[in-house]
C-alpha cells in the first residue's frame, strides 16, 4: 500500500536520488545529455534540505520511498512529480498530484499553475491541466531549457470536497 509523508531534511539523500534517477530515466531524449547532466549535479546540501524540508512530499510503499512531490512557486528547481523509474506507470505520480492539488485546496486555493518538463505534457494533461505557453530557463552557466506552463482549475474539485464533506457531516 501506498502512503504519503511529508519529507524531512534528513530524507534530502533520498530525495536527490529519486529526483535524478526520475530525470535520468524519462527526460533523457526529450533533453540533451548536456542539459541531464547539468540538472542532476549534486546541489549545495543546506540549501537543498531547506527545501526538501518545506515542499516535499514523499510516497512510501513498503517502506521504500518511491516518488516525490514538489510544489514551490518560488523557485525553479526540484518543482514537480518524480518517480523512481521501475515505479513509473503505476499510478503514484497521479497520487502525488492528486495530494499536492488537495493541499492547495485546504489552502484556499482556485487553481494550480506548473512549470513542467516537456516530456511530462502528456501526463499532466491527461489529468487535467492545459498548456498555457513554453518559457526558456536561463540559469547562469548552464544551457537554455525549455519547459512548459500548464494550468489547472482547482474549483470544480474543491466544491465536490466541499460536497462530501457536507454528506459526511449531515450522515453524522
Ligand atoms: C511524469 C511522471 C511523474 C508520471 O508519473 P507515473 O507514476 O509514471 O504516472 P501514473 O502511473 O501515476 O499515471 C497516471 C495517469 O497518467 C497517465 N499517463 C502517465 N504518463 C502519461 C503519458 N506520457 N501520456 C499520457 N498519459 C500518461 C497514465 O496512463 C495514468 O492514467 P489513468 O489514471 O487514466 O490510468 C513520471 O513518469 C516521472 O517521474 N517522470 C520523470 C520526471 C519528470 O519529468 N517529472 C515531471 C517534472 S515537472
Amino acid at each position: 500500500m501506498i502512503s504519503i509523508r511529508k519529507a524531512t531534511q534528513a530524507d534530502s539523500q533520498l530525495v536527490q536520488g529519486i529526483y535524478h534517477r526520475a530525470i535520468l530515466g524519462h527526460c533523457l531524449g526529450t533533453y540533451s545529455p548536456k542539459i541531464i547532466r547539468q540538472w542532476t549535479q549534486p546541489v549545495r546540501p543546506i540549501m537543498f534540505e531547506h527545501l526538501v524540508e518545506q515542499y516535499v512530499y514523499i510516497a512510501v510503499e513498503d517502506q521504500e520511498p518511491v516518488g516525490i512531490s514538489c510544489y514551490n512557486s518560488q523557485s525553479e528547481y526540484l518543482n514537480g512529480i518524480y518517480i523512481e523509474p521501475r515505479y513509473m506507470g503505476s499510478g503514484i505520480g497521479k497520487m502525488l498530484l492528486q495530494h499536492q492539488e488537495n493541499l492547495l485546496i485546504s489552502q484556499g486555493k482556485i487553481e494550480i499553475e506548473l512549470r513542467v518538463t516537456l516530456n511530462a505534457v502528456p501526463f499532466y494533461r491527461h489529468l487535467g491541466y492545459s498548456f498555457i505557453s513554453e518559457s526558456i530557463s536561463k540559469i547562469p552557466l548552464q544551457d537554455e531549457i525549455i519547459y512548459s506552463h500548464m494550468i489547472k482549475s482547482l474549483h470544480r474539485k474543491s466544491t465536490q470536497n466541499q460536497r462530501l464533506v457536507l454528506l459526511q457531516m449531515s450522515a453524522a
